[in-house]
C-alpha cells in the first residue's frame, strides 16, 4: 500500500491559510453576492452563445480570439456603448481591459500600485473581497465614515490632510460610490465632485468600483466618478457578475492605456474566457437595456420581503437603512448582539449570514451588525430564514424579545 506524498514540507511560508472544503450551500443563505436564479436570461444567453459560436467559433483557435489580449472586441465595444450611456464615460475600446471577474481587475490595479506598507483610503465599511486583498498585501486602510449618501467628505478631508502632515501620499482612494456594498448607499453627483477636487488636491487617484451600477432601483444614477474627472485620475472597474451572473467571471477595467498597459503585462493567463466574453457581447448588444428592469423589479420585491421579515421578526431590534438598489441589507442588531458569535450558531440551525466584522475596517463598529444578500433565496426562503435567525438570536442574546409585537416565551 502506498502512502500519499506530503507536500506540506514543500510549501513556502506565508501562503494563505487552506479553503475550508465545500459541502453544499445553507438551507436559508443570505451570505454572498449570488443573483437571483430565476431572472437569470437563460434562454437569450443559450441564443446568443448558439449563434455566436456558429459564426465566430473558429476564433477560438486562437488566444485572444481575432481581438487581442485585451479581450473580445465586441464585448468592449459594447461597454463603450453602455457606460456612456448610463454613466457619462467617454472611453474607447483600447482603454478598457476585459478581465476573470472585477476580483482579477482588484488584483491588478493593486499588482501596478500596492506595495507592503503603503497606504490606501477606503469606505469604513467595505467589500470584504477588498479588505482580504488589501490585509494580504500587508497595505495600511485608512477607513472612512459612510452616511445615507455614502462616503463622509468632511472625514475624507480630515483623512488627506491629517496623511498630508505625516508626509504619507495615499496610493489611492477605494469607493463603491454607485450602490455601496454593504450599505446599498449611492455617492450623490455634489459629493462626487468633492471627492474629485479633494483627490487632485491631494494628488491621490480614485479607484472606482462600479460593481451594483446597473442594479439601482429608479435607474437614475449620478455619472461616475471617471466621467466626472478631468484629469483622467480614475481607474474604473464593473463586472457582470450582478446585472447577468456572476459564474461566468466577466469584468473589466477603464483606464488610461498608460495605466492598462502596466496591468496588461502582470495579466499573466493569456486572455480571460473567451465564450463566455462572446456569448455576453452577443446577449448585451441588443437585450441588456431591457433586461435590467426586468432584474431589478425581481430584486425590489425581494428586499421587501427581507425588509417585513425582519420587521415582524425583529421588530426595533432590527435597524437598516433602505438601499437605494443592489442585493445586500445591513443590518444593525442590538449592541449586545456580536455577529460573529450569532454566526455559527445560525449556521447550525441553517441559516448562513455575513458578520459585520467582515465587511469593515471598524471592528467595533461593525461587531453587532450583518450582511444580509437578499436576491438568491426565494421569498418562502427569505421568510423563513429570517424567522429562524431570530429564534437563534434570541436564544443566544436574549433579542429580540418580542416577535410581532408578541413578547416571544
Ligand atoms: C464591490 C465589489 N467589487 C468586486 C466584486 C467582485 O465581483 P466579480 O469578481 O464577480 O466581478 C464584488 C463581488 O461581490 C463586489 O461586491
Amino acid at each position: 500500500m502506498s502512502t500519499a506524498f506530503d507536500f506540506t514540507p514543500l510549501l513556502p511560508t506565508g501562503l494563505p491559510a487552506p479553503a475550508i472544503k465545500w459541502t453544499g450551500s445553507p438551507k436559508y443563505n443570505f451570505t454572498g453576492g449570488n443573483n437571483d436564479s430565476d431572472e437569470l436570461p437563460l434562454d437569450g444567453l443559450v441564443a446568443a452563445a448558439d449563434a455566436v459560436l456558429k459564426r465566430e467559433g473558429r476564433t477560438l483557435a486562437t488566444y485572444g480570439l481575432a481581438s487581442g489580449p485585451q479581450g473580445y472586441r465586441p464585448l468592449r465595444e459594447f461597454l463603450v456603448q453602455k457606460l456612456k450611456r448610463d454613466a457619462g464615460i467617454a472611453c474607447t475600446a483600447d482603454e478598457i481591459l476585459v478581465t476573470s471577474g472585477s476580483l482579477q481587475a482588484l488584483n491588478l490595479v493593486n499588482g501596478v500600485l500596492l506595495t507592503r506598507d503603503d497606504t490606501v483610503i477606503i469606505e469604513q465599511d467595505c467589500y470584504q473581497g477588498s479588505i482580504n486583498r488589501l490585509t494580504r498585501r500587508g497595505v495600511n486602510m485608512i477607513g472612512i465614515p459612510l452616511d445615507r449618501d455614502g462616503m463622509r467628505m468632511d472625514a475624507l478631508s480630515a483623512a488627506l490632510d491629517d496623511l498630508k502632515r505625516r508626509g504619507i501620499r495615499a496610493k489611492y482612494i477605494y469607493t463603491i460610490p454607485t450602490v455601496q456594498n454593504p450599505t446599498g448607499s449611492i455617492l450623490p453627483e455634489t459629493r462626487r465632485a468633492e471627492m474629485l477636487k479633494l483627490a487632485e488636491a491631494h494628488g491621490v487617484p480614485i479607484f472606482e468600483d462600479d460593481c451594483y451600477a446597473d442594479l439601482v432601483w429608479n435607474h437614475q444614477r449620478p455619472p461616475a466618478l471617471h466621467a466626472m474627472s478631468k484629469s483622467a485620475n480614475v481607474i474604473h472597474i464593473g463586472s457582470f457578475s450582478k446585472s447577468i451572473a456572476p459564474a461566468l467571471r466577466v469584468g473589466y477595467i477603464v483606464a488610461p492605456w498608460a495605466m492598462l498597459s502596466r496591468m496588461l503585462a502582470i495579466k499573466s493567463d493569456a486572455g480571460s474566457g473567451a465564450v463566455e466574453q462572446m456569448m455576453l457581447a452577443e446577449y448585451c448588444a441588443p437585450h441588456f437595456a431591457e433586461h435590467i428592469p426586468e432584474l431589478t423589479r425581481g430584486l425590489r420585491k425581494k428586499l421587501n420581503t427581507l425588509m417585513e421579515a425582519l420587521n415582524e421578526q425583529f421588530g426595533t431590534a432590527a435597524e437598516f437603512e433602505e438601499p437605494k438598489g443592489g442585493i445586500f441589507l445591513w443590518v444593525k442588531l442590538p449592541d449586545s448582539v456580536d455577529t460573529l458569535q450569532l454566526y455559527q450558531p445560525a449556521l447550525a440551525a441553517g441559516v448562513a449570514i455575513n458578520p459585520g466584522p467582515e465587511w469593515s475596517v471598524n471592528k467595533p463598529h461593525s461587531r453587532s451588525r450583518m450582511r444580509l444578500c437578499f436576491a438568491s433565496p426565494t421569498h418562502d426562503e427569505i421568510r423563513k430564514g429570517i424567522a429562524t435567525l431570530a429564534e437563534v438570536c434570541h436564544r443566544e442574546f436574549g433579542v429580540p424579545t418580542r416577535i410581532s409585537n408578541v413578547k416571544r416565551g
